[in-house]
């Protein structure tokens, strides 16, 4: 018998994709599902995953979680954030709602750059107590890792004031944060008349000192018409490979551009957005082996017609991952449940492979895949136990928060205050497969 330092028992379903590489095609929804399961934690891993009576005659453990019957996943992993920034964007909201276009108030100084100047107005302590809350609510919503992007200073000063903010939010808190410098998100309001010259300042001064402070993992680019064209893209990229970073893009998010062949042609960690590549963008991508990051609550969110060709990508043999885009003007919400939901219903993705999609591949698209992402003998402990019957339910039901406890590296860092009420076992639904099967 060995000893754990954490069992967790009575696991009603356990679901996880396996490997430590980006799952695709095919092989995107196969996932392992198990019944009756439990798990065996030492020190930050998972020791031992399987059916809880095969666990339990191998492991023992003076500390016992009993998950009550939930679903086990691993944590979610969300691939693409821009979670640094003071004051929100409701008042563009209501003006799309009311028939005014993302670009069109972008244009009229609002968008971005609204958020340029909060962030620019508030110290870095507002803002390290501004991103710690909101990595609170990213716990409760069952993600134990996410991609955090700048963006929002588009200066020397106020860039490196948000990646020190990363660093220490995530330091101080159990959430995995993965920096990316984004100062090629827009063009600062001094720079409009001479774009060059911010081009310019990002290749030779900004670019350079992000590397040297060793603050950030990735670059990235917002490549768009009315923004960062192919060109100014490809320098902004190569010179921030050149200098040690990781590269990730937005692309063919509001346009068809090239963005795709672009950040194919640079064998990019990721390719995000994508909602209106080309076919042959789709080819490129596949055949460099290129992760597309995916977010589908972001056209709904934009009012926007075109949707990412999801499972055009999947039978292209791409292996997608899922993220919210969180973001107070494209996007203001922080739950991947919800996202998985429309996965589903936009895309025609099943539960298994929008699991798959949320966990492994977004952890390979932020070269995590080795350690997190799924729930095998080795990973990092990283679990979310949901209120669900089973694995479809990730997708089937929405709308509500279902996350009940949170494990990061092994340790129990949330736990939903009051479990919702519930009446005495009842007989179960003849025509419910939940009750049947659970
Ligand atoms: O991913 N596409 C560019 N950036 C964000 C929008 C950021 C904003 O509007 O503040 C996005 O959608
Ligand atoms: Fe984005």
């Amino acid at each position: 018998m060995q000893t754990a330092d954490l069992l967790v028992t009575n696991i009603g379903e356990l679901a996880t994709p396996r490997g430590s590489t980006a799952l695709g095609g095919a092989a995107l929804g196969k996932v392992e599902r198990v019944r009756g399961a439990a798990l065996a934690i030492v020190g930050d891993r998972l020791a031992a995953v399987g059916p809880e009576d095969e666990v339990r005659a191998a492991w023992t453990s003076a500390e016992v979680l009993d998950a009550e019957g939930a679903l086990a996943v691993p944590g979610f992993v969300d691939a693409h954030t821009h979670p640094v920034f003071a004051g929100t964007r409701e008042d563009e909201f209501e003006m799309r709602v009311a028939g005014k276009g993302y670009v069109e108030i972008s244009e009229a100084g609002g968008g971005i750059l609204s958020s340029v100047r909060g962030v620019r107005g508030a110290s870095e302590e507002l803002l390290l107590a501004r991103l710690l809350d909101r990595l609170d609510r990213f716990l409760e919503l069952g993600t134990t890792t996410v991609e955090a992007k700048t963006g929002y200073g588009l200066s020397h000063e106020d860039e490196l004031k948000c990646l020190r903010v990363i660093a220490a939010a995530n330091a101080a808190h159990p959430v995995e944060l993965v920096p990316t410098f984004l100062g090629a998100h827009d063009f600062p309001l001094e720079f409009r008349e001479n774009k060059q010259a911010y081009v310019d300042a990002l290749l030779h001064d900004m670019l350079p000192a992000v590397a040297e402070s060793g603050l950030a993992e990735y670059c990235d680019v917002f490549t768009e018409s009315h923004v960062y064209d192919v060109e100014q893209s490809r320098r902004l990229m190569q010179r921030g490979r050149e200098l040690g970073l990781g590269v990730r893009m937005h692309v063919d998010q509001l346009t068809s551009g090239g963005g795709a062949q672009l950040a194919a042609e640079l064998g990019a960690a990721s390719a995000d957005h994508l909602e209106c590549v080309s076919e042959e963008g789709i080819e490129a991508l596949a055949e460099a082996g290129v992760i597309p990051v995916l977010c589908p609550l972001v056209p709904l969110f934009l009012r926007v017609e075109p949707e990412a060709p999801a499972r055009r990508m999947i039978d292209a043999g791409l292996a997608p991952a899922l993220a919210t885009d969180y973001n107070p003007g494209s996007c203001y919400t922080q739950s991947m449940p919800e996202v998985l939901t429309w996965a589903a219903l936009r895309y025609g993705m099943s539960a298994a492979e929008a699991l798959t999609a949320a966990t492994l591949n977004a952890a390979a698209s932020l070269a995590r895949g080795d350690r997190l992402g799924s729930l095998e003998v080795g990973k990092q402990a990283d679990v979310a136990l949901l209120d669900a019957p089973n694995l479809s339910f990730l997708t089937y039901e929405f709308g509500w928060n279902p996350v009940a406890r949170v494990l990061k590296a092994g340790a129990l860092v949330h736990e939903r205050a009051a479990a919702p009420a519930r009446r005495p076992a009842s007989p179960a639904d003849p025509s419910g497969s939940a009750d049947a099967i659970g």
